[in-house]
């Protein structure tokens, strides 16, 4: 069992929300969970452009560490997003690579697996940025156990003393990736998504056959 962390602060190992998330990983190893930790700012992630190359063959124009890091996603059972909160939003960095999973959001390429969010602020705006990646989450058709934010008005103890939260926030993923997690509500959305993207997979299927029959293989195209 694989889970995948990715870590959206620019102030890496200094960072509070990396530290809250390594607490995640910890109680997910705890469960018999191998875990990653990727530091976004590490990577070369070019902003979208829009150009919609992707669309037609799933691959995009920027050559950068992007499609690796697809790669690695496609390979984890668990994804955990983590982000301070910046202006009442994830940080940049996590934006410019949320952009950038337009096509894996539209053709599913991640559905089945589950995961959670974790987000560290100031004062506000945590448990909205937490919402706010597991809506991500959602679209990538990946079911989320919950999440995790701190408000640590600047006090540096204040992560270490939600220690305990966050590991067994940590279990609760490794939990669902081995016995399965049922949210009826994200099941719905998951699947109201599935019914929109499904005009896309389908007027795309001569450029995309291989996307096409997988969908059709899913019992997702009738
Ligand atoms: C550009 C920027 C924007 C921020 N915006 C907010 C904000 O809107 N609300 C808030 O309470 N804290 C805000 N903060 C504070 C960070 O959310 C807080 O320090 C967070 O714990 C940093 O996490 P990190 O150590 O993982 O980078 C902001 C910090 C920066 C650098």
């Amino acid at each position: 069992m694989k889970i995948l962390a990715i870590h959206g602060s620019p102030r890496t190992t200094r960072s509070t929300t990396r530290q809250l998330t390594r607490y995640v990983l910890d109680g997910a190893e705890e469960a018999g969970a191998e875990t990653e930790l990727v530091d976004l700012c590490d990577l070369r992630i070019t902003p979208c452009t829009a150009c919609e190359g992707c669309a037609f063959n799933g691959i995009c124009v920027y050559e950068d560490d992007m499609p690796v890091l697809v790669e690695r996603m496609k390979e984890a059972d668990g994804i955990i997003f983590a982000s301070p909160v910046y202006i009442d939003n994830v940080s940049g960095q996590m934006k410019v690579f949320f952009d950038r999973l337009a096509d894996a959001i539209h053709y599913q390429l991640l559905a089945g697996k589950y995961g959670c969010s974790v987000a560290s602020t100031h004062t506000s705006g945590g448990d909205e940025v937490v919402a706010y990646q597991n809506h991500v989450l959602n679209y990538l058709a990946v079911v989320s156990v919950g999440g995790i934010s701190v408000a640590t008005g600047g006090d540096p103890l204040a992560v270490g003393s939600r220690e305990a939260d966050a590991r067994a926030l940590g279990r609760n993923l490794a939990a669902a990736i081995t016995a399965g997690f049922s949210d009826p509500h994200q099941e719905d959305e998951i699947a109201g998504n599935r019914a929109f993207f499904k005009d896309l997979v389908m007027e795309n299927r001569d450029f995309r056959p291989e996307e096409y029959d997988r969908w059709v293989a899913r019992g997702w195209i009738p």
